[in-house]
């Protein structure tokens, strides 16, 4: 059976430009861990599409190791990470944080559309007993951008959000495992969404949109960057063949790659969306701003979705989550909702 893909952008394939630049990169030989021109080029591309002179990036091969290794490198094993209570980081990545950091817990804060809110966040940082040893000291701050709901923070809520918490002298991580589809939501640049807003370590996500176990952690901030050095090598993420991994990145931050293929994952989004919102029966439980929906449908429906081949995830009882990739195509749109709509 002719199936459509679905239930997850991490189930799509690594995209052509993606898989030229690994064979590009495999002539002759190099020093190993990272001290090849490849990497030390993908230096150079960082700084330039970030707009910083001074970014360090350290390539790792999952979201969840540039999460628990951007954190560790900002929060003492006494500390906490303040997150909305919907967050990758502390729901889907087994307390890895709280290992690679040493113990360190996660915090949740509360807010409408999976978005820590303003005044959720004073009131936790205000609930914090800050120097008493009995209390997790917070001193991170970290965004799911987009979030794991498919909503966005905007530039400004960003930059709201990390002034609160600079004023507890917290630093900020932007988990940006799907980064690149927030980007091209905003229409804004990758330094405005970042540096500029407050954020001081980002995990740029390559998988989810055409990598190969491709992720890096980018770093504004010297000092976390210095530990990130000792610490993505006790954690085994220092590859040996890491000019792969750097390749993969440089293709992807070059000509726009990220973008295009994000931009085709959101495109076919709105598409799925424009369709499902006409069809009897289904009910929308967001409205997308990336490539991730959730809808509410009758469980023989759902089930008759799945046995005419359509790939999705149930959610919970009547609940599916929809996820388009980089290469889902228009015409893979239109069987969907032709399915869905039968
Ligand atoms: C928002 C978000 N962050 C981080 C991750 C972790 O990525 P990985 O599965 O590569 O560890 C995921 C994976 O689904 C994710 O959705």
């Amino acid at each position: 059976m002719d199936v459509i893909e679905l239930r997850s952008d991490n189930a799509a394939g690594a995209a052509p430009e993606i898989l030229e630049s690994i064979v590009a990169a495999n002539t002759g030989t190099a020093i190993a861990y990272g001290a090849d021109d490849v990497t030390a080029r993908l230096h150079d591309v960082v700084r330039e599409v970030f707009e910083h002179d001074d970014a360090r990036v350290f390539p790792v091969t999952s979201g969840t190791a540039a999460n628990a290794l951007a954190l560790s490198a900002l929060v003492p094993p006494w500390g906490a990470v303040l997150c909305h209570e919907t967050a990758h980081i502390i729901n889907s990545e087994g307390g890895a944080t709280s290992l690679l950091a040493g113990g360190a817990v996660m915090r949740g804060v509360a807010g409408d559309d999976f978005r820590m809110s303003p005044e959720h966040l004073r009131r936790t940082l205000a609930s914090v007993g800050w120097g008493d040893p009995h209390s997790s000291q917070p001193t991170a701050l970290s965004f799911t951008q987009p979030t794991d709901r498919g909503t966005i923070y905007t530039v400004d809520q960003i930059a709201e959000l990390t002034a609160i918490a600079g004023e507890y002298e917290l630093r900020a991580h932007l988990d940006g495992a799907r980064i690149a589809n927030a980007l091209v939501a905003l229409g804004c640049s990758p330094a405005d969404m970042t540096w500029r807003a407050g954020i001081d370590v980002v995990s740029l996500g390559a998988t989810k949109n055409g990598g190969l176990s491709a992720e890096a952690i980018v770093v504004f901030d010297d000092d976390a960057a210095e530990e990130l050095v000792y610490r993505t090598k006790r954690s085994g993420h220092v590859t040996s063949k890491m000019r792969f991994q750097s390749a993969q990145l440089i293709a992807y931050l070059t000509d726009d790659l990220w973008r295009r293929l994000a931009g085709n994952s959101n495109e076919r989004m709105r598409e799925l969306t424009r369709g499902l919102a006409q069809i009897d029966g289904v009910e929308l439980l967001n409205r997308p701003d990336v490539n991730m929906v959730f809808a509410r449908l009758a469980e023989d429906h759902i089930d008759r979705l799945e046995a005419a081949g359509l790939l999705f995830y149930r959610m919970g009882p009547g609940v599916i989550r929809l996820v388009t990739n980089w290469s889902t195509t228009p015409d893979e749109i239109e069987r969907a909702l032709e399915i869905i709509a039968a």
